[in-house]
């Protein structure tokens, strides 16, 4: 036997006990006539004790061991002497008795710690030593954890997994394709899935009405911290549904996994329109740890002379509260962030409620102390207020305020780690115009279903067409979307030309969708949400990438196997492809 117990369980209840340990050596010290090893594996650590006096040969084999060794040992379980608390083997240790070497090791490039000496590059290349470490084995232990509890409450409400094809068909709506080249198929390619959409739906026409998957999804698209070439979906549909049936059903997992996950409580989530959350928060997914809303100033601040106001589409404020003693200097850098190209605001006018009662502003040339009295009571400010303003082009001021409003919370403090306000971010818009191409694009996906009333706006006036479509937001980060679908077509087909699809690209694209409706499809709707995003909001991470056992860099790489590579001639020439250098 390798092992009777794990380096993680023993305890003053297993002393005197004869066990066998094995795993990996994660420090030695020698002290006079004692050597002490730190015995790793997934579950913790336990010490080793070597004794020159007991046994000489046994002690001076240990000492040649090196870190990151993987032995084997027999021994006694014995109380400590000097307990450490902080370990839950701590009260115990080993007194050896019998050592095997089951494998050395070269010495690691870094410290396998939880600070480690190794830089993000180097970690990734040795990812499997990474792995070694707490930190990460203690993300993929949350996100096994959620995906179960994940599987237990959709098993409970009658979801069958249900897996669907990887190797699919290229569509030019939504983010670049993963193509795949047809050996069998001379010149043909196969997409990877962005997402299992198209294939969900058809689940639905097929009768199986409450379908999920956890499934990985492929885009090509740009890198962020939120976003990785390959990443995971929880993908639902159900039918026969109302959007307020997927809301309560889907709020019900979170909920769950919220409470088996984090033994948090949270309370019903809030709803808030696309449009007030744009209006309140100047985003799409807004976090609501803190409030700092918006207030529109137009009618307060325009008129008095001060070009730049009277000049703008839109004249926005926050009140950051009880920070009206901020220094020259920090404002000064406020000013400068809001300026930075990434937020794009031209200036930053601010309006000062000292503590003394005083109020004074940047721009106290064009307004008199009355005007000023105004917008404060507009926040309803009190003495040690500082009101932010930026003005410009409507969406952009907003967008640029969003990030603004961002920033002060983290400067004030208020985005807490462990507080968690998720909420739903309910009637999009169904499209989104680009300037550029000059047509509509679909907001959320090409399949998604107009508000009733709102259909005949379709041909009128496209743009202000609202989609039963919403996302599920948790602090900031956009976890899910989905919508209701479309599941008629003759509305589908319409959807294609408002997209600017001719009637045979449409036919081309998604002909096998459009026929299915001609059999029976039952009403219908589905979420999706990114898995890898919901364990890191879980988890307290940065990135992404901290949840995903062999994640890809910036670049897209994944600097272990060293991939993407060049592929020998013979395949190429298999594949009938000829590289155009
Ligand atoms: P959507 O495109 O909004 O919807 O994707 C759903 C969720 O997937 C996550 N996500 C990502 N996570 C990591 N890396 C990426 N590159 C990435 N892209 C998206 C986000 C997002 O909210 N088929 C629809 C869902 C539906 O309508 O049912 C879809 O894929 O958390």
């Amino acid at each position: 036997m390798l092992r009777t117990h794990t380096c993680g369980e023993l305890n003053m209840a297993h002393v005197g006990l004869e066990v066998t340990l094995s795993g990996w050596l994660q420090r030695a010290r020698d002290m006079g006539g004692l050597t002490f090893i730190d015995l790793r594996d997934r579950y913790g650590i336990t010490q080793l004790v070597f004794n020159l006096e007991v046994n000489s040969a046994l002690c001076m084999e240990a000492r040649k061991l090196g870190r990151e060794f993987v032995i084997s040992v027999k021994g006694k379980v014995a109380e400590r002497s000097n307990k450490n608390p902080k370990m839950n083997t701590g009260d115990v240790e080993i007194l050896v008795e019998g050592l095997s070497v089951l494998n050395v090791s070269k010495t690691p490039p870094f410290t396998i710690e939880d600070h480690t000496d190794g830089g993000e590059e180097l970690r990734m290349k040795y990812r499997y030593l990474d792995l070694r470490r707490n930190v990460n084995r203690k993300n993929l232990e949350l996100r096994h954890k959620m995906g179960i509890e994940t599987r237990n409450y959709l098993n409970s409400k009658q979801f069958l997994e249900i897996e669907t094809p990887y190797l699919i068909k290229s569509t030019p709506e939504g983010a670049r394709d993963f193509v795949v080249p047809s050996r069998m198929n001379a010149g043909q390619f196969y997409a990877l899935p962005q997402s299992p959409q198209t294939f969900k739906q058809l689940l639905m026409v097929a009768g199986y009405d409450r379908y999920f998957q956890i499934v990985r999804c492929f885009r090509d698209e740009d890198l962020r911290a939120d976003r990785q070439p390959e990443f995971t979906q929880i993908d639902c549909e159900m039918a026969f549904v109302t959007q307020e049936d997927i809301l309560n059903t889907f709020e019900g997992l979170a909920k769950h996994l919220f409470k088996s996950v984090l033994n948090i409580d949270v309370a019903d989530f809030p709803r808030i329109s696309y449009d007030q959350a744009m209006k309140l928060y100047g985003s799409d997914k807004p976090d609501l740890r803190f409030g700092m809303t918006f207030k529109e100033l137009n009618d307060l601040v325009k008129g008095k002379n001060f070009k730049v106001f009277d000049d703008a589409e839109l004249i926005v404020g926050i009140n950051a509260t009880g920070c009206s003693e901020y220094s020259r200097k920090q404002v000064d850098e406020l000013t400068e962030f809001v300026k930075r190209p990434q937020v794009g605001a031209s200036g930053l006018v601010y309006i000062r409620y000292g503590l003394d009662g005083v109020i004074k502003s940047s721009v106290d040339k064009f307004y008199t102390p009355e005007d000023l009295a105004a917008v404060v009571t507009e926040f309803t400010a009190r003495p040690g207020d500082l009101i932010l303003i930026l003005a410009g082009k409507e969406e952009k001021t907003r967008s640029a305020m969003g990030t603004l409003r961002l920033e002060m919370g983290k400067r004030m403090n208020l985005l807490q780690p462990g507080d968690f306000k998720p909420l739903w971010v309910v009637d999009f818009p169904l499209l989104e115009w680009d300037e550029e191409t000059r047509r509509f694009y679909a907001k959320h996906h090409p399949f998604t279903s107009p508000k009733p009333e709102d259909i005949q706006l379709l041909d009128t006036d496209a743009g202000a067409v609202h989609a039963n479509a919403y996302d599920l937001v948790i602090n900031g980060t956009e976890i899910g979307g989905g919508s209701i679908r479309i599941h008629n077509k003759e509305l589908q087909k319409k959807m294609f030309t408002v997209l600017g699809f001719s009637d045979e690209e449409a036919n081309e694209q998604f002909g096998f969708l459009m026929n299915a409706f001609e059999y029976g499809a039952p009403p219908h709707g589905g979420i999706a949400f990114g898995f890898d995003r919901w364990s890191t909001i879980f988890g307290g991470g940065d990135s992404i990438r901290d949840y995903i056992a062999f994640p890809k860099n910036n670049s897209g790489r994944d600097v272990m196997i060293d991939s993407p590579s060049i592929i020998k001639e013979e395949q190429l020439k298999e594949l009938q492809i000829r590289l155009v250098k």
